[in-house]
């Protein structure tokens, strides 16, 4: 091969891989081949001296165009890259994706669907009524005549109706009756649910709050049939070690009325500051349905006796977790949040 033989061969060369440069790595090897003191050009360059007088015009003037076109594909290379390099993200499509993080349930609705569940177990079906009710179902079908002081128990929400009789129900007890009109028995049913009272807000009550209304119709249901499906509850839900007992109330809609409580969960009896040194914690009312109520609905109360029973989600969340102020449950603070 003779020195301008050796100049196209070399040009050649360049001219071919000059479009597969692609990456910064591949650009180095380019100029550590082509560019340096001791690369490809230079070295025709040094010999350039040893080229016959006549030969050298021609192939000097193809070295520097060879050269001159490497120097230039180099910097056009260069730049090119560098200016990729701002917008291209390397992306590596088999890393792990990163973790998304997950919401969950809040601790009333947990608290809510797991009620519901043991209830569920015990053959128990799920019922819903309005949250805006009219004074008949919340009051007066349950045995609250108008005018009547038992009402002052519940502080009411009233809706600014032409008639009005809509208000935010304050119980989920009207749903008993809207049940029984709609339904015959036997009836098993519980009722979970939002309810409203005008109170002042503070660490023990809120303006907004839930319960869970449990209604039991059929011939000949007793008041021991009550217990035992009350007591098999509390069982599930706060633990074999507790026990509970019945203490009589007074509730309109219930006749006999009683409410349950359960050994106290901090203090296992003993008496502490939760439950104010009884050892006993307060956890829902309940009592056989008032024939009234159950005529009402159009039951015949002859015929057919049952009960019912009803409890504050939040109080029963509160006491299992140890929440003192029932305003956290609504603050949404993802400190408490991610607790539960
Ligand atoms: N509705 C009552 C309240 O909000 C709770 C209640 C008591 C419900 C006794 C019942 C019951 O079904 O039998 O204070």
């Amino acid at each position: 091969m003779n020195f301008l033989e050796q100049v196209i061969a070399l040009s050649r060369e360049i001219h071919a891989t000059v479009p597969s440069i692609q990456t910064p790595e591949l650009l180095e090897e380019f100029r550590l081949r082509h560019l340096v003191r001791k690369g490809t050009i230079q070295a025709l360059v040094e010999s350039l001296r040893t080229v016959p007088a006549e030969e050298k015009p021609v192939a000097g003037k193809e070295l520097n165009a060879l050269k001159q076109y490497a120097e230039e594909a180099y910097s056009q290379l260069k730049q090119n890259l560098d200016d990729n390099k701002a917008d291209v993200v390397p992306v590596d499509i088999t890393l792990p994706a990163r973790n998304a993080e997950r919401g969950h349930l809040h601790v009333i609705t947990q608290t809510m669907d797991e009620i519901t569940r043991i209830f569920a177990s015990l053959g128990f079906t799920v019922e819903e009524g309005p949250e805006i009710e009219d004074d008949y179902h919340n009051f007066e079908a349950l045995n609250f005549p108008p005018d009547h002081p038992a009402r002052d128990m519940q502080d009411t929400f009233h809706i600014n109706d032409p008639a009005g009789k809509y208000l935010l129900r304050t119980h989920t007890s009207p749903v008993q009756v809207r049940v029984m009109e709609r339904q015959k028995p036997p009836i098993r049913c519980i009722v979970p649910g939002r309810v409203y009272r005008n109170e002042a807000i503070s660490a023990r009550s809120y303006s907004i709050f839930h319960q869970i209304e449990g209604l039991a119709i059929d011939e000949g249901i007793n008041f021991s049939e009550l217990q035992g499906t009350l007591f098999s509850f509390a069982k599930q839900f706060y633990g074999a070690e507790g026990v509970v007992r019945f203490r009589p109330s007074f509730f309109p809609f219930t006749e006999p009325s009683a409410e349950m409580d359960v050994t106290c969960y901090l203090c296992g009896g003993k008496g502490c500051r939760v439950c104010k040194g009884s050892g006993w914690l307060e956890i829902l009312g309940c009592g056989m349905v008032h024939p009234k109520v159950l005529a009402n609905a159009g039951i015949d109360p002859e015929r057919y006796t049952g009960y019912a029973f009803g409890m504050g989600i939040e109080r029963t969340a509160m006491l299992k977790y140890g929440i003192d102020d029932i305003r956290i449950l609504y603050e949404n603070d993802l400190r408490v949040l991610r607790q539960f």
